[in-house]
């Protein structure tokens, strides 16, 4: 069976493979017209403090995963690491500031200098969406519902949706301290990553994958207890919502994300058949500062990675589509004829019809093995006994069944519709 994701290690995407990369986006354009959403394209690069104020200095993306350098004037410039920073970069002249709704949403490269393995590139895509603007725990249930419409509308099924509150700045003292008394006496048995964290975020020690450490983390007190009424409201009509739409959800108090951002709600989706890198899209509610603007932008999105929904499309058999072959191929017995073919051939295909065509003088057997190998749909042999008679025979391949065609644009158009 052919597969859609690129191994590791190939930033190519080839012409056998972009098919099924355009039905990814196909849908997504199609599913998020239906929420009401345009689509955004920013630059691939922007300058590093629009990631280092957006995402937060102390993230692992910004202390080490970007691709940063100077330009010729000595500015600072990154490779956008996500699509979050720039869209809210974009947006700070609008009047989402000032809490007018914005949907946008974007499909593009990312760049991230991880170390590569199956699922993990330095180059890989995202489709993602924001929702600019306005706070609302509505809007967090209805951006999670579209991510779950898309997936299924892409033939992934079998995912789990995580889903937990970071709660608001306001709340993280008190959730901050019970946890700094809890790992505290535990340091010691912890990894030194884990250690570094207490010190710089002790968030992070939650999502540690070493043994060792989960061994504690599994006795962790719930953050969310510690958090406000009104933060527990918040995420109880989230919860509400997802339930009259009838997506299923299970909450992990051990989720944080990567990103420094977040406030409330945060979700990632996994699935089975990505193995070691889980999480096939991930996303929250923000609240992100940026150089220039004294007040933060809020807004809730995710951001999907293409070649992990290419992975897991090919782990549940779904055979993507392969490259439209010609619906015609000419081939020519003699100079006079090719002439005549590659004039056809034009008109053919300004009238919406995909021919292929010989250009060379080559033998009949040479040209119909090129018309297998293209599997083109049918053919037609054109010689000086079809110029002459202005007659035909149209080959549908696949059988060799025969029909007569007059060689005019009209007749074969019609035909070949
Ligand atoms: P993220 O969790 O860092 O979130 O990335 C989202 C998704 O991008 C991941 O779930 C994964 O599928 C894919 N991804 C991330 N890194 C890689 C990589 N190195 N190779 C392949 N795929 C990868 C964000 O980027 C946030 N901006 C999402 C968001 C939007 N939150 C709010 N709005």
């Amino acid at each position: 069976m052919s597969k859609s994701a690129p191994p590791p290690g190939t930033g190519d995407i080839t012409p056998q493979e972009a098919p099924v990369w355009n039905l990814l986006e196909e849908s997504a354009r199609r599913i998020y017209h239906l929420y009401g959403y345009g689509e955004l394209r920013t630059p691939i690069f922007e300058y590093t403090e629009v990631f280092q104020r957006g995402l937060g200095d102390e993230t692992e993306v910004v202390k080490k995963e970007m691709y940063t350098f100077e330009d010729r004037g000595g500015r600072s410039l990154t490779l956008r690491p996500e699509g979050t920073a720039g869209v809210m970069r974009s947006l700070a002249g609008t009047d989402a500031v000032n809490g007018m709704e914005h949907r946008v949403f974007y499909i593009g490269p990312m760049f991230r200098g991880e170390r590569p393995s199956a699922g993990r590139r330095r180059q890989f895509h995202q489709i993602g969406v924001e929702n600019v603007g306005r706070v609302a725990p509505e809007l967090d249930a209805e951006c999670i519902s579209m991510l779950v419409h898309f997936l299924n509308d892409i033939g992934i099924t079998g995912f789990t949706v995580k889903l937990n509150t970071r709660g608001v700045k306001a709340d993280r003292p008190a959730a901050e301290a019970a946890l700094r008394e809890f790992f505290k006496p535990h340091l010691a048995e912890m990894c030194p990553d884990c250690q570094e964290r207490f010190e710089r975020n002790i968030w992070r020690i939650l999502d540690c994958k070493q043994e060792k450490c989960r061994n504690v983390i599994a006795g962790a007190p719930n953050a969310a207890d510690y958090f406000s009424d009104e933060t527990k409201a918040y995420f109880k009509q989230v919860c509400s919502c997802l339930d009259a739409m009838g997506i299923e959800y299970e909450i992990d108090p051990e989720l944080v994300r990567g990103l420094d951002y977040y406030v409330h709600t945060v979700f990632e989706l996994t699935h089975p058949g990505l193995g070691g890198q889980s999480a096939i899209a991930g996303g929250g509610r923000y609240e992100l500062t940026l150089p220039g603007i004294n007040k933060p932008i809020e807004g809730v999105g995710y951001a999907a990675g293409m070649e992990r929904l290419l992975m897991v499309r090919d782990s549940l058999g779904i055979v993507p589509p392969a490259p439209e072959p010609p619906k015609l191929f000419l081939a020519s017995m003699g100079e006079k004829a090719l002439a005549f073919n590659i004039g056809l051939t034009a008109k053919l295909r300004r009238a919406g019809i995909p021919v292929a065509v010989e250009v060379e003088a080559k033998s009949l057997k040479s040209q119909m093995r090129s018309a297998d190998r293209l599997k083109a749909a049918y053919s037609v042999i054109v010689g000086d006994t079809e110029l002459e008679s202005g007659v035909a025979k149209l080959k549908r391949m696949a059988d060799g069944n025969q029909e007569e065609i007059a060689l005019t644009v009209e007749a074969l158009a019609e035909a070949l519709k």
